[in-house]
């Protein structure tokens, strides 16, 4: 039987922390920003924006939501951006991902301030990342390794994969492991040998965005598997890139989902943003 990891249990004991940063800031007349922008069209960022909004919410943060339409310009869309960079209330700036392919993704990203961007995805940002050097944690693989410190799970030595090589998960994930002294090896699409490889794993992070991607062969027993998928299936329900009922009795701990990486992704969003105002009112 493998140890779930709760991501709700750990992601409350994470926002505890945010919100006592909130109310800090607040008794100093400071209330943290976020401004948060999605171009409707994709019922899944519907649902993702809610879920930040209400964290928000929760934690003290003010939250404003930009909800512009379908066929919004390029240009419309960079002139929004420009005027939260210019705004002093509003410390983060988040642009929900996927865009209509109308819109240049890259651009949108550029153009936000890396002293905004709490989803660090700026190339300044992502460049500190890659060196170690950052302010801005990259939130889902942050909220990885913040779930892997709370079960005293050390990665040290040890040989994470990744599957999945994403700017937004894949890669800044790998990154933080090698920084926490892992052997990282990142697979794709085109890994050869893709079993082999996983069934060296001590801990496997899953992060391909196909449901039941990795089935209970690909695991090595006693492994730590981390689920990153959210796929919905054709009833609706969500399920990870894991055949969870095949692979949970293998591990040796396991995230599910949903209410695994999820819950974890949005609180270190929160951080980002009290991490915003804290630096743009020259509080660190
Ligand atoms: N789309 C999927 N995940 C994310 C995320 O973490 N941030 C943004 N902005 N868009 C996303």
């Amino acid at each position: 039987m493998a140890r779930i990891i709760d991501g709700k249990e750990i992601s409350a004991a994470f926002k505890e922390r945010v919100k006592a940063q909130v109310e800090e800031l607040k008794s100093k007349g400071i209330t943290p920003g976020l401004a948060v922008i999605i171009v409707e069209g994709d019922p899944a960022s519907r649902i993702y924006v809610n879920n930040k909004k209400k964290a928000c919410e929760q934690l003290g943060i003010y939250s404003e939501e930009h909800a512009l339409p379908n066929d919004v310009t390029q240009e419309e869309l960079l002139a929004l951006i420009s005027s939260l960079n210019n705004r002093s209330d509003i410390n983060g700036i988040l642009c929900q991902l996927p865009l209509p392919p109308h819109l240049d993704e890259e651009k949108v990203i550029n153009s936000i301030s890396p002293n905004k961007d709490v989803d660090a995805f700026h190339p300044m940002n992502v460049g500190r990342i890659m060196i170690g050097n950052f302010d801005f944690l990259p939130c889902t693989p942050a909220g990885i390794m913040e779930m892997l410190r709370y079960c005293d799970i050390d990665v040290e030595g040890k040989h994470c994969v990744v599957i999945g090589r994403s700017n937004i998960v894949g890669k800044p994930m790998a990154m933080l492991m090698l920084h926490k002294n892992a052997t990282v090896t990142i697979c794709h699409s085109k890994t050869r040998n893709l079993k082999e490889i996983t069934r060296t794993a001590d801990i496997l992070v899953a992060a391909v965005g196909k449901a039941n991607f990795v089935t209970a062969d690909m695991v090595k027993p006693g492994t730590v598997v981390i689920d990153v998928g959210m796929n919905r299936l054709e009833d609706g329900k969500i399920t990870g890139d894991v055949d969870f009922k095949a692979v949970e009795p293998i591990s040796s701990a396991i995230t599910p989902v949903p209410g695994g990486v999820g819950p974890m992704t949005i609180a270190v969003l929160m951080q980002n943003t009290v991490t915003a105002a804290r630096r743009q009112n020259g509080f660190i």
